[in-house]
């Protein structure tokens, strides 16, 4: 019962590769390892995956070729840490990188909803000698769903008990939440919009640094109220659920439409505050008695102060209820492969608002 999950967010900052023994109730993480994109690659999923702008498809083609390299480089490494061998893996679960997001009731004039994820899974297969699933989000869309979030059926896998409506929230690039209600097997959840995406861009663009640590830099500017007004005016942020959305969205270019001459450093607090203010406005009607936080963004010492704050009910890492809020997202895609080995659906059409469950992903066997 051992998988390996591969998943690479909108921030790009690493491939997250998980190998997790399922054979227990509770799936438990036999070994970790975060994989750093070259700079040139990184750089270039950036670009593309924020600009619509004409590309050749041998560049894209290439780039298919690339990630799946990198991505079956990273389970090598991996099982390097283990003393376990390929044939002892049932399956990969590769989420591949997201190029474009663009699901159903988008904005916009060419509005046909597709959702595109790229990393060859052939490649990975016959590289790592082990049955690759893949492409997981388009049958949900090929169903009339949005294709995301996917992770809620795991969230409730993990963490679903009776007594009390708990939301699971997970801050990425993307911020996605899980409502996982007390007495009730309808799970819900969607993307609430910007999570470190634009915290990380701007900062980037700014200062030359990756990310605000902590939300340091941050903490040194003034919210401008006039400029987060304008942000969560934004329709994205009103639209009913099920919604999901992207970095080709919700990127600099967004950003930029609404800034006029604030300095920086306000720019990048007030960023802070989009994503609390999105965020709890997104859990507040489902009264919820706590929220746990995955993501990278549970190590933004300033996002999790503030969602404390506005919200007034306990907002703590996954980690204080026991599970590693670092690896849940790329533990998601082992178990999903799991599901479609086992046949299984793996999807919600509560959360996606698909006309049926369905099995997720193609099998490209070792
Ligand atoms: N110590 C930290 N302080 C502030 N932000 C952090 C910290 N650690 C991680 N992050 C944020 O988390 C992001 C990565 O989160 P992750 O969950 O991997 O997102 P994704 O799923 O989009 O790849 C980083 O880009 C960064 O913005
Ligand atoms: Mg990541």
């Amino acid at each position: 019962m051992l998988y390996i999950g591969l998943m690479s967010g909108t921030s790009i900052d690493a491939i997250d590769a998980v190998l997790v023994d399922f054979s227990n109730e509770v799936p438990q993480i036999i070994a970790t390892h975060s994989h750093a994109w070259s700079l040139e690659t990184r750089q270039q999923l950036l670009q593309i995956s924020q600009s619509n702008q004409a590309v050749f498809p041998s560049t894209i083609a290439h780039l298919d070729q690339i990630v799946a390299e990198t991505f079956a480089d990273a389970v090598h490494a991996l099982l390097n840490k283990t003393n376990y061998k390929s044939q002892q893996i049932q399956a990969i679960g590769s989420h591949g990188q997201t190029l474009w997001h663009q699901p159903p009731r988008c904005s916009g004039l060419n509005c046909r909803p597709f959702t595109w994820q790229i990393g060859d899974p052939n490649i990975i297969a016959q590289r790592t000698e082990i049955t690759t699933v893949a492409d997981f989000r388009r049958r949900d869309l090929a169903v009339g769903g949005q294709g995301a979030p996917l992770v809620p059926a795991f969230h409730a896998d993990l963490f679903q008990n009776a007594q009390n409506t708990q939301i699971i929230l997970n801050i990425g690039g993307i911020a996605n939440i899980t409502v996982l209600p007390a007495n009730s097997k309808q799970i819900l959840g969607f993307d609430t919009g910007c999570g470190n995406g634009l915290l990380d861009a701007w900062i980037l663009e700014q200062l030359g640094v990756k990310m605000d640590f902590n939300g340091d830099w941050a903490k040194q500017g003034r919210v401008d109220k006039n400029l987060l007004e304008k942000l969560l005016a934004d329709p994205y942020f009103n639209l009913p659920f099920p919604k999901s959305t992207g970095r080709d969205y919700f990127n600099l270019n967004w950003l930029k439409q609404h800034l006029n001459k604030e300095s920086p450093v306000d720019v990048q607090a007030t960023l802070v505050e989009l994503t609390v203010h999105s965020i709890s406005r997104s859990i507040q009607p489902f009264d919820p008695k706590r929220v746990l936080v995955c993501g990278g963004g549970v190590h933004n010492a300033l996002i999790m102060q503030k969602l404390n704050e506005v919200l007034q009910i306990p907002v703590i890492s996954t980690a204080e209820v026991g599970v590693d809020p670092d690896w849940i997202e790329a533990s998601c895609f082992a178990w999903l492969a799991k599901q479609t080995l086992e046949r299984k659906t793996g999807n919600l059409p509560s959360v996606t608002g698909a006309k049926q469950d369905v099995i997720l992903g193609g099998v490209y066997y070792a």
